[in-house]
């Protein structure tokens, strides 16, 4: 796998921990860090030893606190439209991947580095995140999907209330509004927690995880019928050797060894 200066990874025990790495620039989302992050996941979705990915920030004060704005600052009217798009299509992905993405925020998790948040499948928070969408304070809106999941994320009040005033809230308010699943005391708590929960993850079969995140994914989606989704999902799960080790594996009291097919 690539290493690059700006996303440096680490892997063991078939975690990849992604790891923004512009600290002196709050790990704002530049279009590098944005091309490595594409790179990462496609790199990551047929490595077999990849089971799930972490990501975080490093430094102790940001997670990521937003697009990169001296470079969002140069964009017109059609450059801007690319740039979005571009970003909406990496996080869409990111929401979608087939293996399991956890957010570890810790620090300012802001404009597009809230966005990433949101597309991972859940979050967890140290005590020092802080979260937002400022970007009505750059004269602009969340444009990396921002308006949309954290709508469906928190409701479309509260949302709305955010992303209006611009205002930034911590990481208790993130927790009561379901933004964020749990809050450790500190940075490395928060990563041994996020650790944890991934290790117990991988020890599921990955082909049911993998249609977990597509069925909840499609209970977003006002295109396809979730309930028809999950339907289908379900009886892939059922034709699996897997489904089968898992269920003897219940009856026979013991732990169930999963092989992935
Ligand atoms: N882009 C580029 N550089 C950034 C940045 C960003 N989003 N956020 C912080 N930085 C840089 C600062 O320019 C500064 O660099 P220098 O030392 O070279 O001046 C460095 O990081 C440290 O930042 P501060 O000195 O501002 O640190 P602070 O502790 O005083 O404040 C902060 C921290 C409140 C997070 C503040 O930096 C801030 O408000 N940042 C911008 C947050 C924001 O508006 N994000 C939304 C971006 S737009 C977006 O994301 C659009 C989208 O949806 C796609």
């Amino acid at each position: 796998m690539t290493i690059n200066t700006s996303v440096s990874l680490s892997l063991s025990e078939r975690i990849l921990t992604v790891t923004l790495n512009r600290p002196k620039a709050l790990n704002a989302l530049n279009i590098e860090i944005i091309n490595q992050l594409k790179r990462v996941f496609n790199e990551a979705l047929d490595d077999p030893n990849i089971g799930g990915i972490i990501i975080t920030g490093s430094g102790e004060k940001a997670f990521a606190a937003g697009a990169d704005i001296k470079e969002i600052a140069e964009l017109d009217n059609h450059s801007s439209l690319i740039f979005v798009e571009k970003g909406q299509a990496l996080f869409s992905f990111i929401e979608n991947f087939k293996k399991p993405v956890i957010a570890a925020v810790n620090g300012y998790a802001l404009g597009g580095g809230c966005e990433l948040a949101m597309a991972c499948h859940f979050r967890i928070a140290s005590a020092s995140a802080q979260f937002g969408q400022p970007e009505v304070n750059l004269g602009l809106i969340p444009g990396y999907g921002g308006t949309q999941r954290l709508t469906k994320l928190i409701g479309k009040g509260r949302a709305m209330e955010l992303m209006m005033t611009g205002n930034t809230f911590d990481a208790e308010t993130a927790k009561n509004l379901g933004l964020v699943n749990h809050i450790e005391e500190s940075q490395e708590a928060m990563m041994m927690l996020a650790r944890k929960l991934m290790s117990r993850i991988l020890a599921k079969a990955p082909l049911a995880i993998s249609m977990v995140i597509r069925c909840a994914n499609a209970a977003d989606t006002t295109l396809e019928d979730g309930y028809s989704v999950e339907a289908e999902a379900f009886a892939q799960c059922c034709d699996t050797e897997d489904f089968k080790e898992g269920t003897l594996a219940f009856i026979e009291k013991r732990k169930p060894e999963f092989i992935g097919k």
